[in-house]
């Protein structure tokens, strides 16, 4: 199967043109694939969750009933960056699969309503959030030891609760980083090649050969970003996680499910009664 698309410039260089859109297939199985093996190990072969220290009714003596987990800006953020990111999958990859009409309108407005919108996430995390609560620390690495060995069967200690965010989805948004960044910053160099409201077009910005590497690029991390968007709407739908895709909508989740979960002294929720009011997500 063959990985990229090929020409020959006007120069008589093989030059690539772009991925091979049967990439969108091995994409989209991947997804499946994730999404089925991972709903059967749940249903038939997962136990039951365990963390180290026992829920005592004192921990949640002081906190109120819903715990603040996103703010208004950041869930209107997350919202306007999915809206982007679905138009951007749609636009970009019905076309290539037999589905025909003007996409590329859709897709560079929509390319810019993300870019804008990961500009101000990158400003609002950077001085208004907690910018560490995404980034996997020294109680993740130990904590995913432990449930590496005890996933095999061996004997360790139960991992601690969470923090604001499990390993998983930190390095879950470590990746969509690396494939959010590439096609915004391959995209934002393409937008000369169309016709749009900000510049005249001009193609010859670049060799053939970087255009060639732009595109594939900008295919490889898109084609990336369906399976990513697949695997986090499943988690997203999933019944054990209602409360955190609640409040996604909602801003909160409820004092029991955060009691559960999440360890009070790694993520810190504020009260009334806090002695200093810091930043909150
Ligand atoms: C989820 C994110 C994105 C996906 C999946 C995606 C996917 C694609 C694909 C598959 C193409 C066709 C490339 C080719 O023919 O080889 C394309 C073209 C393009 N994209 Fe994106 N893209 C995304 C984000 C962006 C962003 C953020 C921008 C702008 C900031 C952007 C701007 C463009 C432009 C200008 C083109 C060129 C169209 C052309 O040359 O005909 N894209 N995109």
């Amino acid at each position: 199967m063959e990985v990229l698309e090929w020409a020959t410039s006007p120069w008589g260089q093989t030059v690539p043109i772009h991925i091979a859109w049967s990439l969108i297939w091995v994409a989209v199985i991947a997804g499946m694939l994730f999404l089925i093996v991972h709903a059967i190990y749940i249903r038939y072969f997962a136990k039951e969750k365990e963390f180290a220290g026992k829920a005592s009714p004192e921990l949640g003596a002081g906190l109120p009933a819903r715990i603040p987990r996103h703010s208004l800006a950041a869930r209107l953020f997350h919202w306007i960056m999915a809206a982007a990111m679905f138009t951007l999958l749609f636009t970009a990859f019905l076309p290539k699969v037999g589905i025909q009409f003007n996409w590329v309108t859709y897709h560079w407005i929509a390319g810019v309503v993300l870019t804008i919108s990961i500009i101000f996430h990158i400003i609002h995390a950077s001085f208004f959030m907690d910018f560490w609560s995404i980034w996997p620390d020294q109680a993740d690495l130990e904590d995913a030891g432990k449930r590496v060995q005890r996933f095999l069967g061996r004997s360790a200690a139960p991992p601690r609760k969470f923090a604001k965010y499990p390993l998983e989805n930190k390095l879950y948004h470590g990746v969509i980083i690396l494939c959010g960044m590439s096609v915004i910053l391959t995209g934002v160099f393409m937008m000369p090649r169309v016709r749009t409201i900000f510049f005249p077009r001009s193609p010859y910005l670049f060799s053939d050969m970087t255009w060639g590497l732009m595109y594939v690029l900008h295919g490889l991390a898109g084609v990336g970003l369906i399976a990513l968007v697949m695997v986090h709407v499943y988690f997203a739908v999933r019944p054990e996680k209602r409360a955190i895709t609640e409040s996604m909508i909602f801003g909160s989740m409820s004092r029991d499910f955060y009691l559960k979960e999440h360890d009070p002294e790694r993520w810190v929720v504020e009260t009334s009664a806090s002695p200093t009011r810091g930043r909150r997500a």
